[in-house]
């Protein structure tokens, strides 16, 4: 579905990513696992067209998309949800979602009552204005948002962030229940425990660099990689 060709991304001068390749497999959640300031946004952010890379492709179902504005690489089925989150702090929860409904062919639609079934707090709270939610309650508006826009390749930055055990727990959950609706998911980490019997492969990201690849169990166990790498 997804593949990463050899990229390098710059910001202004800065040489952020050095040859960087990945693969995502229709129905897979992968994860891009690394410290901070590794390059994890950075990837996600060149996947999507906000730091477009100056060498390499990328290629979405089978297409060059490489150098392509963001707006078209959501409209080809490429959902983004920053670690920021990005939500509109004077729109209600609702007004937040509804901006961003998109429908596309097929069945297994996402809605509006899909997401609240998906994130219960998010209907009660759907009148409440964005900016007054607490940070938990705001990545699941984050997510729910992307999701309405029904794509079929989410990119996930750090949804853990900032989160208390139990919130991380059910972000685990629900983001089982996505792979399970059979949708491609690219999540960037830190947290190597919370993408364990979540993502069918992983990437690791050092300085820039893919310095490892491998099942998350086998990441697990390298204590070497996972020590040099500070993950
Ligand atoms: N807008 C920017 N301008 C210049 N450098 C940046 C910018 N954003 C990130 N960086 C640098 O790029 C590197 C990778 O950052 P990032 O992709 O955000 O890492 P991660 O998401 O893994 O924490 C870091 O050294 C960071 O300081
Ligand atoms: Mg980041």
């Amino acid at each position: 579905m997804l593949e990463v060709q050899k990229i390098h991304t710059f910001y202004g001068l800065s040489h952020i990513l050095f040859d960087v390749s990945l693969t995502v497999e229709g129905g897979q959640v992968v994860c891009l696992l690394g410290r901070n300031g590794a390059g994890k946004t950075t990837t996600l952010k060149s996947i999507m067209g906000l730091a477009p890379p100056k060498k390499g492709k990328i290629l979405f179902k089978g297409e060059p998309v490489s150098g392509k504005p963001p707006y078209l690489l959501c409209r080809k089925g490429i959902g983004f949800v920053p670690d920021d989150r990005r939500i509109f702090a004077d729109l209600t929860v609702f007004e937040n979602l509804e901006i961003a409904l998109r429908k596309r062919n097929g069945q297994d639609q996402w809605d509006i009552p899909r997401v609240f079934e998906l994130f219960p707090p998010l209907k009660k709270y759907s009148t409440r204005k964005g900016g007054l939610l607490s940070g938990g309650e705001q990545k699941m508006l984050a997510i729910a948002r992307a999701l309405v826009g029904n794509p079929e390749c989410l990119l996930l930055d750090e949804p853990t962030e900032g989160l208390a055990p139990a919130m991380v727990q059910i972000f685990r959950d629900r983001i089982r229940l996505l792979k399970r609706s059979g949708l491609t998911v690219l999540l960037a980490e830190q947290n190597v425990k919370f993408t364990l019997n979540l993502s069918d492969y992983g990437y690791i990201i050092d300085d820039g660099r893919i310095c490892y690849q491998g099942t998350v169990a086998e990441i697990q166990e390298n204590d070497d990689i996972r020590k040099i790498c500070g993950i």
